[in-house]
């Protein structure tokens, strides 16, 4: 299940912005045109990444400084050592839609 998540305009190149869908918070990522979405809070404690910084494809925690690579989420550096989670997407008329696993294709498995 695809939702809107956002316009992609609303994440300009070279920038990164908070959205939340379903009471989730989600972290859109725009390098160099190319979007990112991942997980909007800090496996270790919970950060609001979208306070820390981004330098090419490695988003530095805000708190304590973990780094993660945006491409895949994993952890460069901790202390966080659970990667984050990566939601593939699509882009359809300017909005980005987010891919939701639903829980009925959970308890399907
Ligand atoms: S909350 Fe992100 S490194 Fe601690």
């Amino acid at each position: 299940m695809y939702l809107r998540l956002c316009n992609t305009d609303d994440v300009p190149a070279g920038s990164m912005k908070k959205f939340y869908l379903r009471g989730q918070e989600f972290l859109v990522v725009n390098l160099n045109g190319q979007f990112h979405c991942l997980d909007g809070r800090c496996t270790h404690a919970g950060a609001p990444l979208a306070e820390g910084s981004l330098d090419e494809e490695v988003l530095t925690c805000p708190w304590h400084y973990s780094r993660f690579k945006i491409t895949d989420g994993s952890v460069i550096n901790g202390p966080a050592k659970k990667p984050l989670n990566v939601y593939r997407y699509e882009i359809k008329d300017g909005q980005l839609l987010l891919e939701l696993k639903t829980k009925t294709s959970f308890y399907t498995l």
